[in-house]
């Protein structure tokens, strides 16, 4: 195996369709064993069980951040989650390691909600009506690397799920290079930006949502002007099925249940839930619950099956009972794990996500000032 190794992009290879499962646990765990420390498995927590029982790290996406920034013997990280945290870890890894995504139809819609054409486009036209140099650009993490690039250039920074609050406080306070800004820009994710600045104590007459196909996002100059946030317009398609309801449904089968809520859902379900978080801040609550507690959950299925698998001292459900599972992050499933690990082993690398350098490097600021908020 050289160094240069070839990357082929081709579709799984229908021997791996047709394994059985156990045929393809078995050819998993050899081929991990002969990789041994020269692969890191990393899963994020809506993987499938089929998945995630082989990653070495699970995460929330800013854990699995973390985990790529602080590795550094692997040489390659195959990341079992959606392309944009992958892109995110390539950024975050040393030069001399190579990312892998099982399979790259594994996306994300939300991310897709957003382009930096678009983005460019709506810098530009709230620079012709109120001062840049006041205006703080924040990407969720759930963005393309172009999108973080943007971010970094502008004086931005990234944000997950686990630490929207404290960046934007950070984006709203003085730093080191810049005076207070009076407003923000948040993408992709309208419901992420709208829970956090509620949740810090801005009101709903303070944002506005930033529609991408209308001139000026759809608003006229005075309320550019007067909000301190724009709120791209983008969703979870996931997340946006929660409703009202399905907590109420929830509360009146468990009364005295707890209801913990992804913060990508809408402020609706937010505000009636009892807690909302990232899906590490979930599996942290589900711990310490005391025995016998009912949870409704409202996040992606299949971490709330493993709660409810791993818990059976508690009575876990989702809040919502026709929940779709995120198709994207289902793309990954033990053929593609295997077919990767396998190739790796020949000394094929397949799947290889690689963020230009000029991007990585803009990104790279905005995703190091994320880490480096406290
Ligand atoms: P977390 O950051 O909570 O892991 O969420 C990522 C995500 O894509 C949620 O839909
Ligand atoms: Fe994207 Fe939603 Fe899937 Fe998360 S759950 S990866 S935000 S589509």
């Amino acid at each position: 195996m050289g160094v240069h190794m070839l990357q082929i992009t081709t579709a799984l290879p229908e021997e791996y369709r047709e394994a059985t499962p156990s045929q393809l646990s078995e050819r998993i765990r050899a081929a991990k064993a002969a990789l041994g420390p020269r692969v890191l498995i990393l899963g994020h927590h809506y993987q499938m069980d089929e998945v995630m029982r082989w990653a070495d790290a699970r995460g929330d996406s800013f854990g699995l951040s973390r985990l790529a920034a602080d590795t550094r013997d692997a040489e390659y990280v195959v990341f079992c989650g959606v392309h944009f945290m992958a892109e995110s870890a390539d950024i975050l890894t040393s030069a001399h390691q190579q990312v892998l995504l099982p399979d790259l139809a594994a996306g994300c819609s939300m991310a897709d909600m957003a382009d930096i054409d678009q983005v460019e486009e709506a810098w530009a036209s709230i620079g012709e009506v109120t001062d840049l140099s006041r205006v703080v650009p924040i990407t969720y993490m759930n963005s393309t690397a172009a999108l973080k690039a943007f971010v970094g250039r502008n004086g931005g920074a990234v944000c997950t799920s686990s630490n929207a609050r404290r960046v934007l406080e950070w984006a709203l306070g003085e730093t080191a290079d810049r005076a207070a800004a009076e407003k923000v820009l948040f993408f992709p994710d309208q419901h992420l930006g709208r829970n956090t600045a509620m949740a810090m104590g801005f009101d709903a007459s303070s944002m506005r949502v930033w529609d991408p196909r209308r001139d000026l996002g759809g608003l006229e100059d005075v309320e550019v002007k007067a909000s301190t946030f724009l709120l791209w317009r983008g969703h979870c398609s996931v997340h946006q099925r929660f409703r009202p309801e399905h907590v109420a449904s929830f509360r009146d089968r468990h009364p005295g249940g707890t209801v913990i809520v992804h913060p990508e859902c809408s402020h609706e379900v937010v505000e009636v839930a009892d807690e909302a978080g990232s899906t590490d801040h979930i599996i942290r609550s589900v711990s310490a619950a005391a025995p016998g507690t009912a949870i409704g959950i409202g996040t992606e299925i299949h971490l709330v099956k493993r709660l409810a698998d791993e818990h059976p001292e508690l009575e876990i459900e989702c809040l919502d009972p026709h929940v779709c599972p995120c198709s994207t992050m289902s793309r990954i499933d033990a053929p593609h794990l295997a077919w990767v690990l396998e190739e790796l082993v020949e000394g094929r690398v397949r799947n290889r996500i690689r963020v230009d350098e000029a991007t990585a490097a803009d990104a790279r600021v905005a995703l190091e000032r994320m880490l480096s908020i406290p």
